[in-house]
C-alpha cells in the first residue's frame, strides 16, 4: 500500500492531475490534513470519494481552488466573503456561500444543496497541485469515516490506500486540524465548525459571529448542522414498486416505466452519482410527486437511502 505514496514533485503532481481528471482518487496534503481529491465536476469521482470513505451520509464536501478568482467563480462572494478571503486565504478557513447557478461543480459534492463550500489551501502542493489540474478538487480529510484525520501521507496509505491512485507525501501537516467552517448564506455569519483559523480573528474581520448551536434559525434543527439537507418540492415516496397518477418514477436496476433510472445496471456509485441530478430533474410539473423504487441497503446505498428518508420526510 505504501508504494502509493511518491515524493511531490513536479512530475509526481503532474501524474496526479492526470489520474484526477481520468477520475480517480489521489491523497494530497495541505496545511490542515490530507485530503482525499477527486475532480469536484465530476459526478462519479465524487460518488468514489463516499464509497471510499464509507460515510453513512451524503455530508457536502469542500471544493478547494487555487485562488480567490478561482473560488468566487464557483460561488456569489458577498463583502465579507471578500474581505475574509484576503486576510486567511490561503489559510484554514472554509466559506459558505451561494452556488452560482454556472458553476460545473457535481451536486453530488455539495449534496444537493444551493450552497457550496470553497476554500484555498495554504500548502505548496496542493496550491501546485490545483493549478495544473485546474479543476476544482472535492476534498474531505483522507481517512475513512469515523477514524482520526490523517496528517501524514503514511496515515492516508493505512486508511484509504486500496482507494487511491497515489499519495502525494508534502510531510506532515502543520495546523494538523481540520479548516473553519463559516457560513456566509444568511445576514448573520455562523460557525459551522471550530479550526485553523480562530473566531476571534474572523470577526475582526466582519464582526459578530454566531455559534451553529446558538444561532435561532439552526438550534431547532440540531443535533448536528447535519440535518441541513436539500429536500425536493414534490412529496417523495421510497421503496415504490409502481407509480401512482402523476408521480415520476425514479428507478434503481431492472425498473419498469421508469422516468430517469439512477443506474439501469444496478451499480450504486453510478446511482449515487446521480441521485441529487435526477431528483431536481424530476422535481417539476408535470409531475405532482416523486416515487423512488427500492435501493438496496448496503455500501453507498445507506447513504442513498438516508438522503431520500430526510427528502422523504418534510
Ligand atoms: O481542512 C479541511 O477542511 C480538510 C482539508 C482536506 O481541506 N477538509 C475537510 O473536509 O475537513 P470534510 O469533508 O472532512 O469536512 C467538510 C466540512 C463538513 O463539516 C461539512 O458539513 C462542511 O464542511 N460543509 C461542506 N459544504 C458545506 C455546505 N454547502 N454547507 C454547510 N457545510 C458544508
Ligand atoms: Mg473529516
Amino acid at each position: 500500500m505504501s508504494g502509493k505514496i511518491v515524493p511531490a514533485t513536479a512530475e509526481t503532481i503532474a501524474r496526479a492531475a492526470d489520474a484526477l481528471r481520468a477520475g480517480a482518487l489521489v491523497g494530497f496534503p495541505t496545511e490542515t490534513v490530507y485530503g482525499l481529491g477527486a475532480d469536484a465536476t465530476n459526478d462519479r469521482a465524487v460518488a468514489a470519494i463516499f464509497a471510499a470513505k464509507g460515510r453513512p451520509r451524503f455530508n457536502p464536501l469542500i471544493a478547494h481552488l487555487p485562488d480567490a478568482d478561482a473560488a468566487f467563480a464557483l460561488v456569489v462572494a458577498d463583502a465579507r466573503a471578500v474581505k475574509l478571503a484576503r486576510r486567511f486565504w490561503p489559510g484554514p478557513l472554509t466559506l459558505v456561500s451561494k452556488r452560482r447557478a454556472e458553476a460545473k461543480v457535481s451536486l453530488l459534492a455539495s449534496a444537493g444543496l444551493d450552497t457550496l463550500a470553497v476554500r484555498v489551501p495554504d500548502h505548496k502542493v496542493a496550491l501546485d497541485l490545483l493549478r495544473v489540474v485546474a479543476r476544482p478538487l472535492a476534498g474531505p480529510s483522507a481517512n475513512p469515516s469515523g477514524r482520526a484525520s490523517p496528517t501524514t501521507a503514511a496515515h492516508v496509505a493505512e486508511g484509504l490506500g486500496e482507494a487511491v491512485e497515489l499519495i502525494l507525501d508534502g510531510g506532515p501537516c502543520r495546523v494538523g486540524l481540520e479548516s473553519t467552517v463559516l457560513d456566509l448564506t444568511r445576514r448573520n455569519a455562523v460557525l459551522l465548525r471550530p479550526g485553523g483559523a480562530t473566531r476571534e480573528a474572523i470577526e475582526a474581520e466582519i464582526g459578530a459571529v454566531g455559534l451553529a448551536d446558538d444561532d435561532d434559525e439552526v438550534a431547532p434543527r440540531s443535533p448536528g448542522r447535519l440535518a441541513m439537507h436539500y429536500a425536493p418540492t414534490l412529496p417523495l415516496r421510497m421503496g415504490a414498486e409502481a407509480v401512482r397518477p402523476g408521480e415520476a418514477l425514479l428507478g434503481f436496476g431492472a425498473t419498469a416505466g421508469a422516468t430517469l433510472n439512477l443506474s439501469p445496471a444496478g451499480d450504486l456509485v453510478e446511482a449515487a452519482a446521480n441521485l441529487f441530478a435526477m431528483l431536481r430533474a424530476l422535481d417539476r410539473a408535470p409531475h405532482t410527486g416523486i416515487a423512488v423504487a427500492p435501493i438496496p441497503a448496503h455500501g453507498l446505498g445507506l447513504a442513498i437511502n438516508d438522503r431520500l428518508k430526510r427528502a422523504a420526510k418534510r
